[in-house]
């Protein structure tokens, strides 16, 4: 199978719209130029249009989780009492680098299966009114499971209307599930450009509002390349303070753009397509899946190996036998499940060849199969759509 016909359904980075690669491909720029400076203003403007945010959207260079380390290093002071959600893998990195910049973190971890309980987030913060943050996953990547972060930002309410700052990561979510950042009054929002953006590796956003941008300004802790003082700065220039990946930025803007011309709803709607088409292929195939239906992600289905089936083995099948990579278990799921990515640059005619290459990849393990059972149950979602 030739690697350019096959199916990448992983939850990033996910198959890049051979238009954004061409924009990706044009000739370099000068990144203080003013064709930087009009695409700057382009890409914020659309950025700020997905998080649903008036505040402020810094551009890095690097991957998700250096926005993720942006955001704390900027929010998060040493000695700071922090609420860490933990609920995956992801969740886990939270935790990790809010010790490396030296808060005092409390961890409150959920079963990897369902969303957090806002309750239980609001006990926290009723016993520790000395919160400064709150870091919560819009999206578990690792387990398949969205959590409602709406009733998670109302739990400071819940709490007597406490202080902390609410710090979301959508890495895996934002233009692919809603996030309503300052409807909801989320306070920082962090998203990488592989995922539901449709651009390659390589660009991660910050976004952060007023209380947020306090934050930012009094915050103790070391920072220099992730100092959002200074893409705040640079921002009003239409620049970025040190030099972009300009390449990616021209891609981010046509990615923007086809992003708009569907329109967020309709990609949410689309998302959720994908998400029932698989849930239904995977139930009528009797593979368990992970994720409560209430927590089902939009963009990544887990699905719980049967018993005695090797899930990387079967993966690996799956892949070079049948042309569509399927992503592994992580952390302490490693080896017993497999993930469909169904984010980004997909829909549902690809759903179905993702399900007939697990009905294949099914049989040619040797597990039972009632070949066709899948793909039927999803064609039946698909037609009942609308
Ligand atoms: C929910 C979530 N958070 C954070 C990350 C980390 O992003 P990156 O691998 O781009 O650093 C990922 C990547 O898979 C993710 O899915």
């Amino acid at each position: 199978m030739q690697d350019e016909r096959r199916h990448l359904r992983i939850p990033g980075p996910t198959p890049v719209p051979p238009k954004v690669t061409r924009a990706a491909s044009r000739p370099i720029f000068n990144h203080r130029g003013p064709v930087f400076h009009r695409l700057h203003g382009q890409v914020t403007a659309g950025l700020k249009r997905v998080f649903q945010t008036d505040g402020h959207v810094a551009l890095l260079t690097g991957s998700g989780t250096a926005a993720m380390e942006a955001a704390v290093a900027n929010m998060v002071s040493p000695g700071d009492k922090v609420l860490v959600l933990v609920g995956g893998v992801f969740g886990g990195r939270w935790a990790k680098i809010a010790r490396a910049f030296g808060a005092r973190v409390i961890e409150y971890g959920y079963p990897w299966n369902e969303g957090a309980d806002p309750g239980r987030v609001a006990e926290y913060l009723a016993q520790h009114p000395d919160i400064a943050a709150v870091f919560a996953t819009h999206n578990e990547s690792s387990t398949g499971v969205i959590n409602d972060i709406e009733a998670l930002a109302k739990a400071r309410e819940a709490a007597g209307g406490h202080q902390a700052l609410l710090v979301v990561d959508s890495v895996s979510g934002l233009g692919g599930a809603p996030l309503q950042m300052d409807e909801w009054g989320v306070d920082v929002v962090v998203t990488g450009s592989q995922k539901c953006l449709m651009v390659p590796p390589g660009l991660a956003f910050v976004a952060w509002g007023a209380r947020a941008d306090q934050r930012v300004e009094q915050t103790s802790n070391h920072r220099f390349y992730f100092d959002l003082r200074a893409y705040k700065g640079s921002a009003e220039r239409g620049e970025t303070p040190y030099t972009p990946a300009v390449s990616l930025v021209a891609a981010l803007a046509e990615a923007l753009e086809m992003l708009e011309e569907e329109g967020l709803e309709a990609a949410f709607a689309r998302h959720r397509l994908m998400r029932d088409m698989v849930r239904a292929a995977m139930k009528a195939l009797e593979l368990p899946l992970f994720a409560d239906d209430r927590w089902a992600s939009p963009t990544v289905t887990s699905v719980k190996a049967p018993e005695g089936m090797d899930a990387d083995r079967f993966r690996a099948v799956v892949r070079d036998s049948f042309g569509v990579e399927l992503a592994g278990g992580q952390g302490e799921l490693k080896g017993r499940l497999f993930r469909i990515g169904h984010m980004g640059w997909a829909g549902p005619l690809d759903m179905v060849a993702a399900v007939a290459a697990v009905e294949q990849g099914l049989k040619a393990v040797g597990a039972p199969v009632r070949m066709g059972a899948g793909v039927a149950a999803a064609q039946e979602v698909w037609a009942a759509w609308r």
